[in-house]
């Protein structure tokens, strides 16, 4: 059956929310919490070791009913329902959307738990180092090479995830950028590293060039037998894995209904079993786990993802916030928001809804950010005092993991403060300085989660899948494809052509032309 495909702004919610934005647009939200003594407490979801605080936002009870309302007549719930039960929800490539599938440990799928316990005993031989590589010395480094989903995922969690780390050095082959693979290859030796060659397809321009590369590297010293010691690769594509020279035994598969922005969870996640062991892995998965249940029973108005979608399309596409900031108190949090930039914007970012038709209001937030405190030396000027509304996710922790408490506990008096600086500002203070004014009534959501581990990160990005998710859902677009990287792919490889043929006479826009011969002639 097909996703419901409902125009959010025909429904009655939505009519209902235009009326409501009026009234609640221009209102200076700050005194509400003298007002009402028990918001901090209503507006506020406890679940696990997760504390979601979402009182300082520019609503009233009415606001989450309505938004609520909508999520109904979107019939959002069949729409979760038909994602889980494994329905082919992402009909423009005709195929399921099932990384829930990856961790679901009530029902796992035959081919998941071999995968997974495939990714167990090669990564334990890894990590022992009973695996040898071609002249017999243990493996010390590991690369994974992958663009996109392929190395978004496995970077941020293997980062987030330091303080589990085992003595293995991680690093992560993406940009085709030749000096940056050359920089990488520079520390590294072909006898004691291992190549994770990730790609679903197999196909990617950037991965299999830089594969290509590196293989020729290790060629310099190794034989072309050797090559099954130091190279594996992730892929549904078995045979392109195989023509580039991996053995069937060192192919993890991938499904075709695990997208590649959502498929850390599943043979991807190799060089993060290397990292952290198996055992840290499956942990990771149980929180994502936890999160999927969560999310699909818990009443939308106490439902994390559902509520911070909620509150996402209220600023989106009431107030047109056109960006969102994401804000983690924790420098092990730092890649947290390039892979969420492609999680949200490349799931969202669409103008055409399910019916097909050109929408004609706002979708796909844009999302940025870097970690606390260090953003407020750098950007947080302008969240405070700027002219645009930016709607800020704080994410932060309890414990310290190495239990410097002092330097933890001014880390997290941060957090609180700019939270409550962007919502009070100076209102009520006389302030003489205009220059020194803070409107304040600035929206943010604190996400108070009790220690950074496997478990807690797999909450914390599986909360946020689910919100792209509920997101896309109200919109009335299909999240699960991609077809907008395409036309530049295409683009590139006419460019190529051009480049390395040195004839530029094929070439259609002016611009592009000049550019590629003032290219070649500085390159002579
Ligand atoms: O170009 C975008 C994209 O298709 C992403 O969606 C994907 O994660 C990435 O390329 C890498 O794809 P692959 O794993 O097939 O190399």
């Amino acid at each position: 059956m097909s996703l419901p495909s409902i125009n959010p702004t025909k429904t009655e919610a939505w009519k209902m929310l235009e009326k409501h934005f009026e009234e609640m647009k221009e209102l200076q939200m700050q005194d509400v919490f003298s007002e009402d003594l028990n918001r901090a407490e209503r507006f506020k979801i406890e679940w696990q070791s997760f504390y979601v605080d979402y009182s300082k936002n520019r609503i009233t009870e009415k606001t989450i009913s309505l938004l609520s309302k909508l999520a109904k007549e979107v019939k959002l719930k069949e729409a979760i329902t038909q994602q889980f039960s494994g329905e082919k929800i992402n009909e423009t490539e005709n195929r399921a959307v099932l990384h829930t599938a990856l961790r679901d440990f009530d029902n796992m799928k035959p081919e998941v738990e071999s995968t997974l316990q495939k990714m167990k005993l090669f990564s334990e031989k890894i990590i022992s180092g009973s695996h040898k590589g071609f002249t017999g010395k243990a493996i010390t480094d590991v690369v994974n090479i992958g663009i996109g989903g392929s190395h978004l995922g496995p970077e941020m969690v293997t980062e987030a995830l330091q303080f589990y780390k085992n003595h293995l050095k991680i690093q992560f082959i993406a940009n085709i950028d030749g000096d940056d693979v050359a920089e990488k290859l520079k520390k590294l030796n072909p006898e004691t590293t291992l190549f994770i060659i990730v790609s679903k397809s197999f196909t990617t321009q950037e991965t299999i060039a830089n594969a290509c590369f590196v293989k020729n590297w290790f060629f310099k010293n190794a034989t072309e037998e050797d090559i099954q010691k130091h190279f594996v690769a992730v892929s549904a594509n078995e045979h392109g894995a195989n023509e580039f020279g991996v053995s069937k035994n060192n192919i993890f598969p991938m499904q075709n209904w695990v997208g590649g922005r959502f498929s850390l969870w599943s043979s991807v996640g190799l060089s993060i079993c290397c990292a952290v062991g198996f055992k840290n892995f499956e942990e990771l998965l149980k929180g994502a786990f936890e999160m999927d249940n969560h999310f699909k029973n818990e009443d939308f108005e106490k439902n994390m993802p559902v509520v911070l979608a909620l509150l996402s399309i209220w600023y989106n596409n009431f107030f047109k916030a056109e960006s969102e900031a994401v804000v983690a108190y924790s420098q092990y949090l730092n890649k947290l928001v390039p892979y969420l930039q492609q999680a949200v914007m490349e799931s969202n970012g669409k103008s055409i809804d399910r019916n097909g038709k050109k929408i004609n209001y706002q979708t796909g937030t844009i999302v940025w950010g870097n970690v606390g405190s260090n953003s407020q030396h750098a950007y947080f000027q302008l969240l405070h005092q700027g002219t645009k509304l930016i709607p800020t996710d704080f994410i932060g922790f309890s414990e310290s993991l190495h239990g410097n408490i002092k330097n933890h506990n001014i880390l997290m008096a941060n957090f609180f403060a700019q939270t409550e600086a962007l919502w009070e500002g100076t209102h009520n203070k006389k302030i003489e300085n205009s220059f020194k004014n803070f409107e304040g009534n600035k929206p943010s959501n604190s996400i108070l989660i009790k220690k950074l581990n496997p478990q807690t990160l797999g909450s914390l990005i599986a909360l946020y899948e689910h919100k792209l998710f509920v997101q896309g859902i109200i919109w009335n677009i299909f999240s699960y494809d991609q077809w907008g990287v395409e036309l530049g792919k295409t683009v590139a490889k006419e460019n190529l052509n051009a480049i390395e043929n040195d004839d530029i006479s094929n070439l259609k826009n002016d611009s592009t032309k000049k550019l590629i011969k003032q290219f070649s002639f500085f390159q002579k």
